[in-house]
């Protein structure tokens, strides 16, 4: 064995061991994309928009499409007014989302929770957009009082709101509800909702009275995860806007021969691909019953730390539980995400209850 191949197989089982005792990020490792081996002998860019038919054909849009397609129709879609493409991840459809706001309404102050994702102070900055941070409940929710509080000071700005859905440290979901309440009961005469669903966007459809965060709920633009529910060996995701929005601020560029609607100008071809093929494996329903398997070794954690009398829980609808903060050893040994004094287990699907019953026995001893 030649040498570059010894540290390809060591780098392999590396990764392989530290798969194994991943529970406390959200990617789900579960899938198989063999059959879709031969498209990595192709170069694949899905250069500009999705929609856009110009010279350059070595691209797998009609797949984007119909990945759009399919969360569109999950997520709820009023009169067809969407449009979306596959992103690098979920801080890119954040971003889409943010730009778009900004687009229609330079005017304005963005509201995100004090629990939001940290990449979007991040994006907040690189856009030069006004923002408030609002405070959240103790199970990590946008504190709806607060919002109304500090929207009825700056009532002459158009409030653009950055929803969590599916918070990243307790899984929380803000209330779009809420948030469209305090926007009419202050007679806000415009407002743009963007729905950061980078995990639980994936959960929330499939779970029967959960609540919405679709262009059909009034939301006018959301991004999620491909490589968080959905399951890619790569980081992607999706982003959705409502398309008379997107329509304001794409131009045409002849070169590509297609609008360049997008964030980057060359995108990832193979990443449509992947989602689209997970999407014809699970089906709807396939997604369904991954979900609630999801959430029913997420109630085994819960019950089984009751039995030796440590707190843990989670929010409805979400499959991050949260528990005491444990000692290094343990942070490292199973990869566990932590802040303050709180740590936090994703029961994604390659999380089993035997797995699980295997940290029980380290955690418990570690906090006894
Ligand atoms: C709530 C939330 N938003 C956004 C992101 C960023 O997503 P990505 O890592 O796909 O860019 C994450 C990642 O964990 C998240 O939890």
């Amino acid at each position: 064995m030649e040498n570059y191949q010894r540290r390809l197989k060591e780098f392999y089982t590396y990764l392989q061991a530290k798969t194994e005792r991943m529970i406390g990020y959200p990617s789900n490792q579960v899938y198989d994309y063999s059959e879709l081996y031969d498209f990595f002998k192709l170069s694949i860019n899905n250069l500009g928009d999705p929609l856009s038919n110009g010279p350059f054909k070595v691209k797998a849009h009609e797949f984007e499409k119909e990945v759009i397609e399919f969360v569109a129709e999950i997520t709820g879609v009023a009169d067809n007014n969407f449009w979306g493409y596959v992103t690098n991840g979920g801080t890119e459809g954040n971003m889409y989302g943010l730009y778009v706001a900004r687009e229609m309404y330079p005017d304005s102050i963005v509201y995100y929770s004090e629990e939001a994702h940290y990449s979007i102070p991040k994006v907040l900055k690189l856009l030069k957009m006004p923002s408030i941070a609002i405070s959240t409940n103790s199970n990590g929710e946008m504190d709806l009082k607060d919002l109304k509080n500090v929207l009825q000071v700056n009532r002459t700005k158009v409030p653009i709101f950055m929803a969590t859905i599916g918070t990243t440290m307790k899984g929380a979901v803000d209330s779009v509800k809420g948030i469209q309440n305090c926007v009419r009961e202050l007679a806000f005469p415009n407002h743009y909702i963007h729905c950061d669903s980078a995990l639980s966007g994936m959960i929330l459809p499939f779970c029967e009275t959960a609540p919405g965060f679709g262009i059909i709920d009034g939301v006018h633009s959301f991004s999620i995860s491909g490589h968080k529910m959905f399951g890619s060996p790569m980081p992607c995701g999706v982003v959705v806007a409502k398309k008379d929005y997107v329509d304001r601020i794409g131009s045409s560029i002849e070169y590509i021969g297609a609008l360049d609607t997008t964030l980057s100008g060359s995108r990832n071809g193979h990443t449509p691909l992947l989602l689209w093929y997970a999407i014809k494996k699970h089906g709807f329903e396939g997604y369904k019953t991954t979900v609630q398997g999801c959430l029913a070794v997420a109630d085994h954690i819960i019950d089984e730390l009751a039995k030796h009398d440590i707190k843990a829980w989670r929010n409805k609808f979400s499959v991050t539980v949260i528990i005491p903060r444990p000692s290094q050893h343990i942070i490292d040994k199973w990869q566990i995400a932590i802040q303050n004094d709180i740590a936090h287990i994703v029961s994604m699907p390659h999380v089993t209850k035997e797995q699980i019953d295997l940290f029980i026995i380290d955690y418990v001893k570690d906090m006894t």
